[in-house]
């Protein structure tokens, strides 16, 4: 026999005026003599449930008056429709069962400082804005993975464990490995599903990826989970077009799917509904000139010289001129990673763009047409000061069939944080790992 509840909150209008046992959590109580109120919630969604003394045994009505904040129950009533209650459904009860109590709880429904919320994250994801934003970034993980697959994307997972670096030499986590020296903690799967494109043509990997960047901002995390696609044979212009084709379809589809969330989280949509594309490109010259022009209007934004990268401040400027994601395109190759394809117009800038999200969130992508001609690729290896020898696998994708392609790293906290509405990505992920955060 099954210990499950009958329903959940969340279908509980296919049981009007029927009895079921539902399973949860006390998420509030009120006591009026003979009446106590439960919002009882089981992670689907809240129900208010009435006990009424004359309805329940003693047991049931003392065990209801025992209940305190986060203490887990069995609730078996009668389900009546009801406008005016929260999600517009009501539980007669008829008997009560605790299933574990739940003395002191720490998070009172009273406001607390976030470093104490952060201490109690493992409790903190019960609150219903955390619980919210955790939805919609199930949401947006679903949404990516699934219209990727719809466009025949088959995902082609990569190593966690790495011998070698992809973005750069100065954020590697290292850990010892055996006999064979050291392991790096990825930075990107990109180089990997590289060669899942060149069998399968259209491949993404998801998972986890490590920084160890020592900057504390609201954007970074050391542990974050990025999505990448790589599609053979597309050139720089067809991988823009997948981007904004993929990050509408997700938006999209989070407000269609997560309204109530967004509502819970106060997210005004309507910057949200206009995230079709196109979206407008402009060139990292572009951008320099329109933060020259408009700098003293960001605070800590200052003019940048050629070649020098966007800090938060400049992203959140050229963002503000525009009212949808906007491409940041062709960068200078110096301030990018080695493998990005030169502007055959331009050598001395890439074939890259980062899409920055509007409203200050900043970049979501990065990504690029990749360098296809072996001479070229080696050298630039060695210019970046890696070892040409470690990345003979990477090589010999040029080497065998080698064809233009071109692909993108969406992170996933940055989107959800983004979309949700949310300033700090520390939210945005069940566990956030920082500078200074590796517990709970
Ligand atoms: O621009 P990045 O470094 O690009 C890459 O890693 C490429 N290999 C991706 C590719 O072409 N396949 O990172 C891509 C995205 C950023 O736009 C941002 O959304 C996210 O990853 N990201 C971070 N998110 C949270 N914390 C950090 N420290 C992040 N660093 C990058
Ligand atoms: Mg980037």
């Amino acid at each position: 026999m099954s210990s499950l509840p009958t329903t959940s909150v969340a279908a509980i209008a296919d049981y009007t005026e029927q009895t079921v046992t539902l399973a949860g959590w006390i998420y509030n109580k009120t006591e009026k003599g003979k009446l106590i109120f439960i919002i009882l919630r089981d992670g689907t969604g809240i129900i208010q449930c009435v006990v009424f003394k004359k309805n329940v045994s003693a047991e049931a009505f003392a065990a209801a008056q025992s209940l305190t904040q986060e203490s887990a129950c069995r609730v078996t009533g009668s389900v009546r429709a009801d406008s005016r209650a929260p999600g517009g459904y009501e539980l007669d009860v008829q008997d009560l069962e605790i299933v574990d109590t739940s003395p002191d709880y720490p998070i009172a429904p009273k406001e607390h400082g976030v470093e104490f919320l952060m201490e109690h994250r493992h409790l903190w994801v019960r609150s219903a804005r955390q619980h919210a934003l955790l939805r919609i970034r199930a949401e947006v993980i679903a949404a990516a993975q699934e219209w990727l697959n719809d466009q025949d994307f088959v995902r082609f997972d990569t190593p966690l464990l790495t011998a070698t670096a992809a973005e750069g030499t100065s954020n590697l986590f290292a850990t010892e490995y055996f006999d064979l020296g050291t392991a790096y903690l990825a930075q990107t799967g990109q180089l990997y599903v590289e060669a899942g494109m060149m069998s399968f043509g259209k491949v993404y990997c998801f998972g986890p990826t490590f920084r160890a960047e020592k900057s504390k901002t609201r954007r970074h995390l050391t542990e974050f989970w990025m999505i990448e696609p790589e599609v053979a044979f597309a050139n720089h212009d067809d991988n823009l077009a997948l981007q904004e084709n993929f990050v509408s379809a997700i938006v999209q589809r989070v407000l269609e799917r997560r309204a109530a969330d967004l509502q819970t989280l106060e997210r005004d949509t309507t910057t949200l509904e206009r995230v079709v594309p196109p979206f407008p490109r402009i060139t990292y010259d572009e951008a320099l000139d329109l933060i020259r022009k408009h700098h003293r209007e960001v605070e800590g934004c200052t003019p940048l010289s050629w070649s020098e990268d966007f800090g938060a401040p400049h992203e959140t400027l050229i963002a503000q001129h525009f009212d949808k994601p906007v491409f940041v395109e062709r960068f200078p190759s110096a301030i990018k990673a080695f493998y990005m394809e030169p502007d055959p117009q331009r050598p001395e800038v890439a074939l890259c763009a980062d899409l920055l999200a509007p409203e200050g969130y900043g970049e979501i992508i990065g990504g690029s047409q990749r360098i296809h001609d072996k001479d070229l690729l080696e050298r630039r290896i060695q210019e970046h000061g890696l070892n040409v020898a470690d990345y003979q696998w990477y090589l010999d994708l040029r080497r065998y069939g080698s064809v233009p392609h071109s692909g993108f790293g969406m992170g996933i906290e940055r989107a959800v944080a983004w979309i949700a509405g949310t300033r700090h990505i520390r939210e945005t992920i069940p566990f956030p790992r920082m500078l200074y955060r590796i517990y709970p």
